[in-house]
């Protein structure tokens, strides 16, 4: 086996680890920002896309006979990684699941870049083309995030001043 297969089989199945981890961390986000609506809308519409690429990357790996042994231990990678990450929840919490997500879709993006920059170095355009789709849905999420920070704080510092601790979220 080349070793750009081997590594594009590798990445394929770190890909895969990393949106089960976004799955898990996007529940838990939601269940605490129910208090900022249009935040927590969009992390439901981007919840959906990262099920769907979690099914599009198994038919992926399915396709290229990438077996699911080792799943266990890169999705372990990914969690101990987000748990430093998503360490510091106080009363600023959405201010800092903010930062985690945007973080988080960095690293996505910055992901299946090379994913597809790599399945077209192993002959595998569909591969390629999956890798470059689901890296749009990335992008709009990362851009989303940004464009809504500066609401995102004001809207915090509103329910914060308010007076009443449930707001503090
Ligand atoms: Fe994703």
């Amino acid at each position: 086996m080349s070793d750009t297969k081997k590594y594009v089989d590798q990445w394929l199945r770190d890909a895969h680890a990393m949106e089960q981890q976004a799955e898990t961390i996007l529940e838990g986000q939601i269940d605490r920002i129910r208090h900022y609506p249009a935040l927590a809308k969009r992390m439901e519409t981007h919840l959906e896309e990262t099920k769907s690429q979690r099914e599009r990357l198994e038919d992926c790996m399915e396709r290229r006979g990438i077996s699911a042994s080792g799943l266990k231990d890169a999705s372990a990678k990914f969690t101990a990684m987000m748990q430093n990450l998503g360490g510091v929840f106080a009363g600023d919490e959405v201010i800092k699941g903010a930062l985690a997500s945007y973080s988080f879709e960095a690293m996505e993006i910055a992901s299946y870049r090379i994913l597809a920059a790599a399945a077209e170095a192993d002959g595998d355009a569909q591969t390629a083309q999956l890798c470059r789709d689901i890296c749009t849905e990335e992008e709009a999420m990362a851009e989303w995030l940004k464009e809504h920070m500066p609401n995102l704080t004001v809207a915090f510092f509103d329910r914060a001043n308010a007076d009443d601790t449930e707001a503090k979220r």
